[in-house]
């Protein structure tokens, strides 16, 4: 119950899927918690979940995509539990199946300075904080499509695939400040999000549907599930993984290894 007792914590995207089921495991866990999302009143509805169970969180309004926003978390933090200790880089936009030619230059654009550009800027923003804290901990969810892209994902995999390189970078660079960088690497999981990976015919199914679907293709039989992912990232936050940097863990319940099953 106590892994991550004292830290502060900003998590993005966390009004829904695995940045919400990361937050409420994160208060559980012991941390205080900056449930930071572009859609505030999804935040504010998580933040009130981990405070009714006894938690601390403080939700923010916040676009990656703008600088100001990411200083704004941060502000968040210091302003709300006195610093910073982990920033989980969660948020990002998915790309509808599309034929690469037919991708404009602004959507292939947005996508990038939202899932990349965005987390460079949350990381600038968090690193005066991690140096008054002696250390602290970079994680971000990429996605098995970083390493084992589909076609029809012209934007989506390279971002997640310059993420993977982002933290590298930054592991190898930041060591000299005990400053960690890992990142989760999701198979399809069961979020509002995976529908919108979808064109054609799929994009018309339910939530639940597509989750069935997906599902016969996975070697358990089911899609990664958001607390999978937060069970991850626990560990990956906490003290426990103290040696672990430069990193990328897949949680795709063996998805990688049965691709040819699909
Ligand atoms: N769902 C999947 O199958 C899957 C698989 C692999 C990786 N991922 C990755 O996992 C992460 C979490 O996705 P999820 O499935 O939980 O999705 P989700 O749609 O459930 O949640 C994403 C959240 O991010 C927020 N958001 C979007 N743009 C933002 C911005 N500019 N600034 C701040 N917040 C923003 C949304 O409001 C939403 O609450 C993403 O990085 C996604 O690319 C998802």
């Amino acid at each position: 119950m106590d892994r991550l007792k004292g830290k502060i914590a900003i998590i993005t995207g966390a009004g829904s899927g695995m940045g919400r089921a990361t937050a409420i495991k994160f208060a559980q866990e012991g941390a205080k918690v900056v449930v930071a999302d572009i859609a505030v009143d999804k935040a504010e509805a998580v933040v009130a979940e981990i405070k009714a169970a006894g938690g601390e969180a403080v939700a923010c309004q916040a676009d990656i995509a703008k600088s100001e926003d990411c200083q704004k978390m941060v502000d968040t933090a210091v302003k709300a539990f006195g610093g910073l200790n982990v920033l989980y880089n969660n948020a990002a936009l998915p790309q509808k199946e599309i034929e690469f030619q037919n991708c404009s230059d602004e959507e292939f654009e947005r996508i990038m300075r939202v899932n990349v550009q965005g987390a460079f800027m949350a990381c600038k923003a968090a690193y005066p904080e991690f140096l008054k804290a002696g250390g602290g901990v970079f994680l971000a969810t990429a996605s098995l499509g970083a390493i084992m892209p589909r076609g029809k994902s012209i934007a989506y995999s390279p971002s997640k695939a310059a993420i993977i390189c982002m933290y590298k970078v930054l592991a190898s660079e930041l060591a000299k400040d005990n400053i960690r960088a890992n990142v989760i690497l999701p198979g399809p999981t069961a979020s509002p999000m995976l529908k919108q990976f979808m064109a054609g015919d799929r994009a018309t199914m339910s939530d639940e549907e597509i989750a069935n679907a997906v599902s016969a293709s996975m070697p358990f039989g089911r899609c990664v599930e958001p607390t999978d992912v937060a069970d991850a990232a626990v560990f990956l936050a906490s003290d426990e993984a103290r040696m672990i940097t430069g990193e990328t863990l897949l949680v795709d319940g063996g998805r990688s290894v049965a691709r040819g099953r699909d």
